[in-house]
């Protein structure tokens, strides 16, 4: 039997099943995967003895608590892939420049909200605590913090809240910076009791998110929400539902922050993307006809930037130099990453030479264009800024509006958005 004859296929009621479980859990990225799907179902039909699709249903249906046959049907179906630190550029805008910000802007009230949706075995909340551990130092005590990460996977939160990791879940944080984080534990590392201690883990459903949050909502006044990796496997309807209701859990001002292919045209109406160094951001427009709250004043991260620090975590290696075994044709891409690792480590001058290599290999590179047009307006010359980032706007002519932008996380309509904020602000 090929796996295209998966026998649920031709079960009468496949289709009714699996449009109530996406309608329920927002797994659309199971829609085009139906043997997939099925096989997973099947399991499940097993596991409960079911006779047939319309049985099974019957069962989900009877379950009201979603503690039941919801449970492990979620499962089996979700993908818990997470590792500390993921994305190492945008933790560092984090701890160089978002938390900084955040503090100093909530100082009066000394409290801090930030989110982990769609968490899974919590790495990456426990990741923001030992940022904001290491951010507040002695004055933690002082401060009210609350480190929120849910999932729709209630399996996931029970391992997140035993805080227990293998050795793959570290393997972006030094050995040398692993201590601040875990210590020796059951299967390999256990996260240390303090960072425990300041991570909640509870089970929600993004897709039951309501537009607005009620008074007294768990879910609301958040300075920084991390949605990352999760959105991937949603349609564009759901994409463009969800965003502004996360911008409505954002206190003015706030940052979210999703995966390298989650961008695009549902967030630009609620969000200004921000470009950080390797990492787009996005903060919530003040526009939002929504605004519940005004607090502080949001800074750009440029303006800020005189408050980086070295990364703690993970040092960037630079690679020895040593002759190509055969010579391979310049990269522009190549380049380009280079680029933005010499970046990170605070070395303008080869990170210049970097892009402006990429650029000579490929006129049309957008991203190299834009990374170097943020490079020298941060250096200060804006005549070059001004230049650079008029160049990336001529190269997205090319592109449809939601065209993924070639080594970027954003669609062309994203990035167009992008460039004319940054041309506005240096005409200014
Ligand atoms: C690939 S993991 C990402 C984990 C983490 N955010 C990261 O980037 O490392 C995706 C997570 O999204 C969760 N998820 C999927 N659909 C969800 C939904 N409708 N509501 C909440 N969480 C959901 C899954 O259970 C899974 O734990």
């Amino acid at each position: 039997m090929s796996r295209a004859d998966h026998p649920l296929l031709r079960d009468p009621g496949y289709a009714l099943l699996k449009r109530r479980i996406l309608a329920v859990t927002g797994l659309a990225y199971f829609q085009d995967k139906d043997e997939a799907l099925a096989e997973r179902l099947q399991r499940r039909l097993a596991a409960c003895r079911a006779a047939g699709c319309a049985g099974y249903l019957a069962l989900l249906e009877a379950d009201s608590s979603g503690t039941g046959e919801w449970d492990p049907l979620v499962g089996e179906l979700t993908i818990g892939e997470t590792f500390f630190f993921r994305y190492s550029q945008q933790f560092q805008a984090l701890r160089d420049q978002l938390l900084p910000e955040t503090i100093a802007r909530n100082a009066a009230g000394r409290s801090l909200r930030l989110w982990s949706a769609g968490c899974a075995t919590g790495a990456e909340a426990y990741s923001l605590a030992a940022l904001v551990r290491a951010a507040l130092g002695e004055r933690l005590s002082e401060w009210r913090v609350t480190i929120l990460g849910t999932d729709i996977n209630r399996a996931f939160l029970a391992q997140a809240r035993r805080g227990e990791f293998s050795e793959w879940a570290l393997r972006d944080v030094a050995p040398a910076d692993r201590a601040a984080v875990v210590e020796p534990g059951p299967g390999g590392w256990r996260v240390r009791p303090e960072l425990r201690g300041m991570v909640e883990f509870r089970h929600h459903n993004l897709i039951d998110l309501a537009p607005e949050p009620a008074p007294d909502d768990w879910l609301a006044d958040f300075d920084i929400i991390l949605c990352r990796n999760v959105m991937i496997y949603f349609d564009q309807p759901t994409l463009a539902a969800l965003a502004p209701k996360l911008a409505a859990r954002l206190v003015s001002h706030g940052w979210l922050l999703i995966g390298h292919a989650e961008g695009g045209t549902p967030f630009q109406a609620d969000f200004e993307p921000v470009l950080a160094p390797g990492a787009i951001l996005y903060q919530r427009r003040q526009d939002r006809r929504t605004e519940r709250r005004a607090t502080g004043v949001g800074q750009r991260l440029h303006r800020t930037a005189a408050t980086a620090r070295p990364a703690p975590w993970r040092t960037i290696a630079t690679p020895a130099p040593s002759p190509p075994p055969a010579p391979l044709p310049p990269d522009p891409v190549a380049f380009y990453q280079d680029a933005l690792a010499l970046r990170q480590a605070e070395q303008a001058e080869a990170a210049e030479q970097a892009l402006r290599r990429a650029i000579y290999l490929d006129r049309g590179f957008a991203m190299a264009h834009l990374q170097l047009g943020d490079l020298l307006r941060r250096r200060g010359d804006l005549a070059g800024a001004l230049k650079a980032f008029t160049n990336a706007l001529r190269c997205l002519a090319e592109f449809g509006e939601d065209q993924p932008v070639p080594a970027g996380e954003l669609s062309a309509a994203e990035l167009r958005s992008l460039l004319v904020g940054q041309l506005r602000q240096l005409r200014a």
